[in-house]
């Protein structure tokens, strides 16, 4: 059949509150119209995130029964140790309460003053982090990944020979080379196996560990069987073990592709450091077979692990994002191509060009879309990223909105309400008007800025 379903059926729903346009216009001015202020009861589809969003399964609220909370050596994290190995062949697994303190804990052991953390494109919570200790982050995505309009099958590659000439230069600052799968920063856009492993054989002959920041591994793993010469007929629990066994650690947060709603973990293969690292997780997040979570999270987890390699779910999963991109492009709206993993991203500098950088085009079509529909988005652009720390402002490297899609959440038909409310949208973008900013903090100003529309 050519319909793909969504593969499971509803057990327990949760009812979506129907608000007005009237009552939306009212709740974007008491939030200063900053998404990030409305109460998640007064969205209708909420793409915010795709983080910690998840609809666990059946198997996953049975196994939060079953969950054990001993202090030390509950069954509960052997359970997720196991699950965890099985796909990703590491020694040491440390649970962590999200993939942030799974960073947090990684840089502040090798992070520091002069050092230096490649990536294709570090996630902002992994650059904070890197950047905390006084280190360096440096993205070294292909070229392809600053067009929106390029569809290269794996934009989110790291460009090998400038990895190259970095360590070549300076090999003696560089702890260890990152990958981030997917690109979240670059558009939820895939890495291919054999970047992934061109890039382990240039961090390896200088001498330096890799470690993936895997949050979508088996979305990862989806595209190389869908794109990359020679995968297609592989099962994707050896694509994803393939990945990892060319890596030496990794950071995860659980609240992406292993269906949790909180939880993460790092897991390495070098003694010395796993031993620093359980030494900081036992000061920051806990005892090392819970890390942070309760031994329900891990059996949570352990479950949601054997359920994101699926691959029927897999497909569903990428083709509701496509789905919606293809009729985004359909209505001319610009989006970046190919859609990513997790979200589709709306080129909002291209679709409002008669709203300047500086008046936050990105924004403006934020706010319409929940004034107009009740959809809360997000803007990556200069609201995200325009703040200097001088306290000027400068124009992003381009103006998104992200459409994250919750996993097992929404179904087609809420996806055609999005595609019908941008239609709407579309037939009055002259109209949209941009923002000013009346008040913000000096960092991370995004969750709290005030805006005042132009
Ligand atoms: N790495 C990547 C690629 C991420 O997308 C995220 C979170 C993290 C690390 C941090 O994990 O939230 O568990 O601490 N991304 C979320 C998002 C917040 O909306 O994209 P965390």
């Amino acid at each position: 059949m050519k319909t793909i379903i969504e593969p499971f059926r509803i057990k327990t729903v949760e009812p979506i509150r129907l608000t007005t346009r009237d009552e939306r216009v009212e709740l974007l001015r008491r939030a200063h119209w900053n998404l990030f202020a409305i109460h998640a009861d007064d969205v209708i589809i909420d793409l915010l995130t795709d983080s910690g969003t998840s609809a666990m399964s059946a198997e996953q609220w049975a196994a939060v029964m079953r969950g054990d909370e001993s202090y030390a050596g509950s069954p509960s994290y052997y359970r997720f140790e196991s699950a965890v190995r099985e796909l990703m062949p590491y020694r040491h697994i440390i649970p962590t309460h999200q993939g942030r303190a799974a960073e947090a804990i990684l840089f502040s052991i090798i992070g520091g003053p002069r050092r230096i953390v490649p990536s294709n494109t570090h996630f902002d919570t992994t650059r904070g982090n890197i950047e905390a200790t006084g280190a360096e982050a440096v993205d070294l995505v292909i070229a392809e990944a600053h067009d929106p309009a390029n569809r290269h099958p794996f934009k989110g590659n790291m460009d090998v020979a400038r990895l190259e000439a970095l360590l070549a230069r300076s090999a003696e600052r560089v702890p260890l080379v990152m990958l981030t799968l997917t690109n979240n920063a670059g558009g939820g856009q895939p890495v291919s196996l054999e970047n992934v492993r061109a890039v382990a054989e240039v961090a390896h002959r200088h001498g330096k560990p890799l470690f993936i920041d895997a949050c979508r591994f088996a979305e990862n793993a989806w595209f190389i069987k869908c794109r990359e010469a020679g995968q297609s007929s592989r099962p994707v629990t050896d694509i994803v073990r393939d990945v990892f066994a060319a890596a030496d650690g990794m950071t995860m947060s659980a609240k992406k592709d292993a269906f949790a709603n909180i939880g993460g973990w790092l897991a390495l293969n070098d003694d010395a450091l796993a031993a620093a690292a359980r030494n900081r997780l036992i000061l920051t997040e806990g005892f090392p077979t819970y890390g942070g979570l309760a031994g329900r999270d891990l059996d949570a987890i352990a479950v949601g692990l054997r359920e994101i390699v699926d691959e029927q779910y897999l497909r569903y999963r990428v083709r509701t994002n496509e789905y919606i991109g293809e009729k985004l492009m359909a209505l001319g709206i610009p989006i970046v191509q190919p859609v990513g993993g997790h979200a589709v991203f709306v080129d909002a500098r291209q679709f409002l060009p008669h709203i300047p950088p500086l008046q936050y085009p990105g924004q403006a079509l934020a706010v319409a879309l929940y004034e107009r529909g009740g959809i809360r988005a997000c803007e990556i652009g200069t609201v995200m990223f325009g703040l200097r720390p001088d306290g000027t402002e400068v124009p992003a490297e381009a103006e998104l909105v992200r459409l994250a899609m919750p996993r097992r959440v929404y179904t087609q038909s809420h996806a055609d309400y999005v595609v019908e409310v941008f239609a709407e949208i579309v037939t009055q973008r002259e109209q949209l008007r941009g923002f000013r900013i009346e008040q913000q903090p000096a960092q991370l100003r995004h969750f709290t800025a005030q805006f005042a529309p132009l």
